[in-house]
């Protein structure tokens, strides 16, 4: 079955750095676009223009120093911030302008006080207008994950006709269920029109802990381009996950669908951006957490020792780490302490395993973990050195 390409646009440093704590300063942005640039990200929104001078100043120098991706800025449906957006981008070998509006009937009495027509009304203009500097505009329809279908199908045709390249389909709450947000994502593909002069790109925020299986589930179902950030970082819970999105894809060659993502980096990528945000990784994250690819019990260890794959479906050479990890705990077993002895020199028969293991486990239950320096104490403990 032949592949086909699924985009994936790298938010981090505009959605990642919304999160309080995370603020980016210019040569930290600099840094990490190359780094995405080299990653492979088709497209890396640098950041909100108009928002302040400093961030002006980055999505300017972004612009400048990356090679092979789109640079975007984000814009509100305003004039000024499509203006101020197209002037940061200038240098950028490719920019796209990514501008919107909220779509929800919440958006629209709450935060607006307008009507679904003059919503259509604002967006239209504002997409006309930011077609006026870039030939690449991507509309997102906030709130899409809590807009009426069939709206949202007037919306995404609206903004097609006025030009819109990419039509972004944010569940901005992290509300939707899987089935729900790829069945969105469907109805767009059978009810609009033109669709086939755009693509439909998935923003899923982490709320219920959704983001990637909502992401999966629109592509699924069509979308074409993915919206995420390392560590999946963002907004309140967060965003989708790109390591998540970019390994499920890989993992699965039977979805059919690939990305340009230089995999064996996204450890390294994913450290770099936790230290520059000094925001630390969970230990449990999936793909690049501390432990993604540590194995503690005995029943797992012995099945990892004799065959990786019994309790591993990610070769870790493939995301940049060098090797599983037996972390020795009062819940391993014997093998995993003869393969961690014999890791460092020790050979040990049966008999003397069992000698040892006996007084493994009375250090285990006295500290948290036993390192490599604890291994030879334990053994000579145990009269086996
Ligand atoms: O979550 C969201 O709706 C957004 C848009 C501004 C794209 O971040
Ligand atoms: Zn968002």
């Amino acid at each position: 079955m032949g592949q086909e390409f699924v985009q994936i646009f790298d938010t981090t440093l505009r959605d990642g750095e919304q999160v309080p704590g995370c603020k980016l300063n210019k040569e930290q942005k600099i840094i990490l676009a190359k780094r995405l640039d080299n990653l492979g990200v088709d497209i890396i929104e640098a950041g909100f223009p108009i928002s302040s001078p400093g961030d002006f100043d980055a999505v300017h120098q972004v612009s400048k120093v990356v090679k092979n991706a789109v640079v975007c800025g984000l814009t509100r449906a305003v004039e000024k911030d499509i203006e101020v957006a197209a002037q940061a981008l200038k240098p950028a070998k490719r920019a796209r302008i990514h501008t919107g509006i909220g779509t929800s009937d919440s958006h629209i009495q709450h935060k607006f006080r307008s009507t679904r027509e003059k919503i259509i009304e604002r967006g239209t203009a504002a997409v006309k207008y930011a077609k006026t500097f870039v030939e690449d505009v991507e509309f997102y329809a906030e709130d899409a994950g809590r807009t009426e279908n069939a709206y949202l199908a007037q919306v995404c045709e609206a903004m097609i006709q006025a030009g819109a390249t990419v039509l972004n389909i944010p569940d901005t709450t992290g509300y939707c269920l899987p089935e729900e947000y790829g069945a969105k994502i469907n109805y767009l593909m059978e009810h609009v029109p033109s669709i086939h002069k755009a693509k439909l790109s998935c923003h899923c925020h982490n709320d219920l802990g959704l983001a990637t299986a909502n992401s999966i589930a629109g592509i699924i179902n069509g979308a074409r381009q993915i919206e995420c950030t390392i560590n999946g970082i963002g907004e309140r819970a967060g965003n989708t996950s790109l390591e998540e999105v970019v390994m499920i894809m890989r993992q699965h060659p039977d979805l059919g669908l690939t990305t340009n993502i230089q995999t064996k980096m996204l450890s390294e990528t994913s450290q770099m951006v936790s230290d520059a945000m000094g925001m630390v990784v969970q230990p449990n994250k999936a793909i690049v957490g501390a432990n993604a690819f540590a194995h503690s019990s005995g029943i797992h260890q012995d099945g990892v020792i004799k065959n990786r794959e019994t309790y591993e479906i990610i070769n870790p050479h493939d995301v940049g780490v060098d090797t599983s990890s037996i972390v020795l705990t009062a819940r391993s077993g014997r093998a995993a302490l003869a393969y961690r002895a014999k890791n460092i020199g020790f050979e040990l028969t049966k008999d003397e395993l069992d000698k040892a293991y006996a007084t493994f486990l009375v250090f285990a239950d006295r500290k948290k973990e036993i390192n490599d320096d604890d291994i030879p104490e334990i053994l000579k403990t145990a009269g086996v050195s």
